[in-house]
């Protein structure tokens, strides 16, 4: 015979939710996140250069996958205990929820203190370190990374601007680091259309290797095609580069 009083907790497990409260919360909180998408992102304002992607997975969710890659890609280039530089972090989503797993230590970076603030509140974790840095002006925080993952970024930069970070980024590669990002792939006519940020954008895979062979000798590009939510298709470049 039990003689101790059951705890809340257990007290909780003896309720039986019902379906149709788990489906009608599961709306609301899809409501809430199409919202966020609207006004944040929306047509008519200039929302943050980077992207909350609690949206893609409470609202975009099964129908834009492209975003899952950065989480999953740089993966099999990590191995546990490795050193990661997260360069233009955005929202931090996929250092902590992808990165942070494996990595021993990770530098995530970006210039926007919104995006770090964002990052340190939903997205912290003890092996992230979230730094406030324009990587044009200021130097990188650590000397040798195992793993620098850029994604969604080289695009943000014009020409000049990305020859003084991606010899930052040279001078902490050893002989086995790994830079891996990517781009979107704009179609011609589309070209500065896009993310008001957007410097840079290249239209097919032969621009883009011509653009990175002024640095690396050792260099892979994979593209991969998703349609997404509202119409039309999304093609992103995903680079690996090695040996500077
Ligand atoms: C499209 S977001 C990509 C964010 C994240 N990597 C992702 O995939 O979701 C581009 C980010 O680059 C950052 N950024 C642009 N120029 C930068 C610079 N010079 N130094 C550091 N961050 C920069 C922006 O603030 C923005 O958060």
């Amino acid at each position: 015979m039990r003689l101790t009083p059951i705890t809340m907790e257990e007290r909780i497990a003896l309720i039986r939710i019902p379906k149709w409260l788990a489906d009608l919360s599961l709306k609301v909180n899809r409501l809430y996140y199409k919202q966020l998408l609207q006004y944040r992102y929306g047509a008519r304002q200039r929302g943050p250069a980077w992207f909350d992607h609690r949206i893609d997975l409470y609202f975009h969710w099964p129908h834009n996958l492209f975003w899952l890659e950065r989480g999953i890609f740089p993966r099999k280039e990590m191995f546990e205990g490795c050193a990661v530089l997260d360069l233009f972090c955005g929202d931090g989503f996929y250092s902590r929820y992808f990165y942070s797993t494996i990595a021993g230590t990770i530098d995530a970076i970006d210039k926007d203190p919104l995006a770090i603030k964002h990052a340190k509140y939903w997205h912290c974790h003890p092996k992230i370190n979230y730094i406030v840095a324009d990587l044009v002006k200021e130097e990188l925080p650590g000397s040798h990374y195992d793993v620098i993952v850029w994604f969604e970024g080289i695009e943000h930069l014009s020409e000049s601007e990305y020859a003084v970070v991606i010899e930052r980024i040279k001078s902490v590669m050893g002989e086995t680091s790994v830079l891996i990002g990517s781009t979107p792939l704009v179609s011609s006519e589309c070209l500065e259309h896009g993310n008001w940020e957007h410097k840079n954008e290249f239209a097919s895979v032969e621009p883009l290797k011509k653009f990175l062979c002024h640095d690396f000798t050792d260099i892979q590009i994979d593209v991969t095609d998703y349609p997404v939510l509202g119409g039309g298709q999304r093609r992103t470049a995903y680079f690996t580069l090695r040996h500077p």
